[in-house]
């Protein structure tokens, strides 16, 4: 008598045997996989195309968005879109002016650090398509369709791309792309793509025969950094995008030597105060800062009147300037701030000091 995990076990074989039966029938080549089902090639087919093919009904305000944001994407990329701590920064280098002319003048100027994905992305149908198919970066896919057209508002809003009060769906998504900062900035003129560069080269460059016989054994390295050049435009690790500190080699040292160890910070002058106060400038501190009065943080003074007197004050203001958080002034967080640590506890010091001017 068969017990029913056997019958079950039965009931299984015949059916997959009916179903690769099937397989079989329709395949090409007998023996080497199956045909997708319908519903795989739907999982997989979520390509949406410039022209909104491919673009699934829905909506979501910058409000919502900024909810997706604050809990799905801001520990990566910061609050404001601005963090460049594991990709470049999202929002930022992009001005009202390039929203009209759909050019982002900032491409062209070579004293500009920063390429962030609003300067650089022309179709909003790609923004809306990466979120959907790749972010949030540990759970791909996972946002639902109201979610992606929320969250993509919201870095848009930051890009003052859209409104405040904006909701933003398949109905009015082409309305938004008429107003892509870089819209006009994308050039087909390539070997990648059937412009004309393409037309006079017939082909992109795909045509390298791989080699099969007498094959040179030693490649030959045709270029290379010499180790003089190295360091030639300063210490790469010090420079900061405006939009963001920079990841660099540290290139005061030969490529591959170990990690430079942290160094101690040099001791802070009190006679500091006008760097202090180009720092300030600089990381844009002053947005939200004033010496005297409360802006959307504390006055300066006031963090001086609350932290003077204490021992390792320093140490405490030069950390929470670069982790930022909440709570000690009112419900608004302050964004992490990039700036080293050394900049950071000049800062400190000059608000231990009394924030002179
Ligand atoms: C755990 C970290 C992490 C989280 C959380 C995260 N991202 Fe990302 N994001 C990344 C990384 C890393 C990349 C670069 C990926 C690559 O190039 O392969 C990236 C790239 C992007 C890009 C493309 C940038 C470009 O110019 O190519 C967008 C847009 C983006 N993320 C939006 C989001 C949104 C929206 C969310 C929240 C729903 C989110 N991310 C959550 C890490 C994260
Ligand atoms: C986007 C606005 C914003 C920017 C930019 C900003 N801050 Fe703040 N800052 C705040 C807010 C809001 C608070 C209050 C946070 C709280 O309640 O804990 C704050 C708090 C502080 C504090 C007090 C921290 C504490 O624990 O009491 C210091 C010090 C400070 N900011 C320094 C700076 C410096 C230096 C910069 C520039 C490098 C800067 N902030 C940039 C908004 C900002």
């Amino acid at each position: 008598m068969s017990s029913s995990r056997e019958r079950l076990n039965l009931v299984v074989a015949a059916t997959l045997v009916l179903l690769s039966g099937a397989a079989l029938a329709q395949s090409a080549m007998p023996g080497i996989g199956r045909p997708a089902t319908p519903k795989e090639i739907a999982a997989w087919d979520i390509d949406v195309r410039p022209d909104f093919k491919g673009l699934p009904k829905g909506s979501g305000s910058v409000a919502q968005g900024q909810d997706v944001w604050e809990g799905k994407c801001a520990q990566c990329h910061g609050v404001f879109g601005e963090s460049n701590e594991v990709f470049s920064p999202l929002v930022g280098g992009t001005t009202a002016e390039d929203i009209r002319t759909g050019r982002v003048a900032k491409l062209n100027d070579t004293s500009f650090p920063g390429r962030t994905t609003l300067m650089k992305v022309a179709t909003v149908s790609t923004l809306w398509d990466y979120i959907n198919r790749a972010m949030p970066w540990p759970a791909p896919k996972s946002l639902k369709t109201d979610e992606v057209y929320a969250v993509t508002a919201y870095l848009l809003n930051m890009g003052g791309v859209v409104p405040d009060n904006y909701v933003m769906s398949d109905k009015n998504i082409a309305e938004v792309q008429a107003r892509m900062p870089n819209r006009n900035g994308m050039t087909l003129d390539h070997g990648l793509w059937p412009g004309k560069a393409m037309k006079t080269a017939g082909k992109p460059d795909v045509k390298a025969v791989a080699c099969m016989t007498n094959c040179e054994a030693e490649p030959k390295v045709a270029s290379f950094l010499p180790e003089y050049a190295r360091n030639n435009h300063g210490n790469l690790a010090e420079q900061n995008r405006m939009v963001g500190a920079q990841h660099g080699a540290d290139t005061t040292r030969p490529a591959g030597s170990a990690v430079a160890a942290p160094v101690a910070p040099p001791p802070v002058k009190a006679e500091s105060a006008p760097t202090v106060s180009a720092l300030l400038q600089k990381y844009s501190c002053t947005a939200c800062h004033a010496v005297d009065s409360k802006l959307v943080g504390p006055a300066f003074r006031e963090i001086t009147r609350k932290y003077g007197s204490q021992a390792d004050g320093v140490a405490y203001l030069a950390g929470k300037i670069k982790s930022g958080g909440g709570g000690v002034w009112g419900q608004i967080p302050m964004p992490p701030q990039s700036l080293s640590d050394t900049e950071a506890r000049m800062i400190g010091q000059w608000l231990i000091n009394g924030a002179k001017n």
